[in-house]
């Protein structure tokens, strides 16, 4: 059975979106925006079931941490449950500094600024720097906020292969290089292909070309490189690196974002950035619960070393399987299934086995790579492991 996700003609907005309601009503099986009843840790309830959550980002495991919850609960409780304003106004507080200052430190740089979201913080870090007229290159997988922001910025685009630094080099070649600044937007790991960003060749053209580098690595902070330090660091490329930003709503187990970089940049996204002057700051208890993390994996590396256990033993059961995990080698594991049918029912035996996962598929995603995307926590036991083979081998019997 084909399942047609998205209308395609619609001569209003109103059209459209009565067009699109009556086809999730129709299918009746729309598989986002479910509303889990409980959590604990990757323990979920949906629908009365117990399942097993094995698509979150919280890779270390920390948002149940008794140090976590408690410096939430303490920070809450001192200042409340807002900042009631922007950082540039009303907004700032003691607390915003403290983690703006740790966040720097663990990154090996002299500046930083925190955000209410992630979304914000990328897509700052790129609309803030780059402006009309200047160039910019861009791997093709990048998330919606490098590419919001870059629309913003309105600054000319340049795509390049995914993680291909050879085509960076041709298209960097083909381009009107002549004296406009240059920028280069990657990711450090790609949240949807769990691929890592080949750095060391990538750097070699950007040097070149003299780009500017701004790398969201909203999945390899606190989980590559030198006790969670990120990707940069994972290939000893700090130096390279203009601008790291990213979130804090996966390894720091809160929400929010981060840019970081030279206190130069840093102040000049503070003045030039519209999300950073203009949108309320990150709440106390969200910074709270970021630092406390920040100082759980600067001091308890067993959840480091066991999101890595985990991801291996997990990675290789679903090659076992013959899975195709399109060369993931990071706890963020896509599982190709290459149409929305098959991802669709993939999907639902795993759940129909207790495994909770998030389907991605085109446009999401390149047509023909629909997915099932699913990440490893330190959070996961020997028996959820287990337990999430059994649930893979069904539904690859299932499709
Ligand atoms: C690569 C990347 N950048 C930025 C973000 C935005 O972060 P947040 O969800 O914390 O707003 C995400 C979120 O999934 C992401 O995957």
């Amino acid at each position: 059975m084909a399942l047609p996700f998205f209308p395609k003609t619609a001569t209003t907005i109103r059209e459209r979106c009565r067009a699109d309601a009556a086809t999730k009503l129709r299918l009746r099986y729309a598989p986002y925006y479910l509303a889990m009843e409980a959590q604990a840790g990757v323990n979920v309830r949906l629908n009365g079931r117990e399942l097993i959550m094995l698509a979150s980002n919280d890779y270390l495991g920390l948002t149940t941490h008794p140090r976590v919850v408690e410096a939430a609960r303490a920070a809450l409780l001192k200042w409340g449950t807002s900042p009631t304003g922007a950082r540039s106004s009303n907004g700032s507080r003691a607390y915003h500094l403290e983690l703006e200052e740790k966040l720097a430190s663990f990154l090996g740089r002299e500046a930083c600024h925190v955000h209410a979201a992630g979304y914000l913080s990328c897509l700052s870090a790129v609309a803030a720097f780059a402006q009309k007229g200047d160039l910019v290159f861009a791997d093709k997988n990048i998330h919606s906020c490098l590419w919001d922001g870059l629309r913003l910025s309105t600054a000319t685009v340049e795509r390049f292969s995914h993680n291909n630094p050879d085509d960076f080099r041709t298209v960097a070649m083909a381009s009107d290089i002549a004296s406009s600044p240059k920028m280069l937007v990657i990711e450090g790991v790609y949240s949807m292909e769990g691929h890592i960003a080949r750095l060391p060749e990538i750097m070699a053209v950007a040097r070149a070309y003299q780009c500017f580098t701004v790398l969201d690595d909203a999945h390899g902070f606190g989980v590559l490189g030198r006790g969670g330090r990120g990707t940069a660091d994972h290939f000893n490329l700090n130096a390279d690196v203009d601008i790291v930003c990213g979130s804090l709503s996966k390894s720091l187990a809160s929400t929010g974002g981060f840019v970081a970089g030279s206190r130069e940049l840093i102040e000049f996204l503070r003045t030039h950035g519209k999300q950073t002057i203009f949108s309320a700051a990150l709440s106390p208890s969200q910074a709270a619960a970021a630092s406390a993390a920040l100082d759980v994996l600067q001091t308890e590396p067993q959840h480091l070393i066991r999101l890595w256990q985990n991801t291996k033993k997990y990675t290789a059961m679903l090659k076992s399987l013959g899975l195709d995990t399109w060369g993931s080698e990071t706890p963020a594991v896509p599982i190709v299934l290459g149409t929305k049918e098959r991802a669709y029912y993939f999907w639902q035996a795993l759940q129909e086995k207790g495994v909770f996962t998030v389907m991605s598929i085109a446009p999401a995603v390149p047509v023909g790579k629909d997915l099932i995307r699913t990440a490893i926590s330190a959070q996961h036991s020997d028996e959820h492991l287990d337990r999430i083979a059994d649930a893979m081998a069904y539904a690859v019997k299932k499709i």
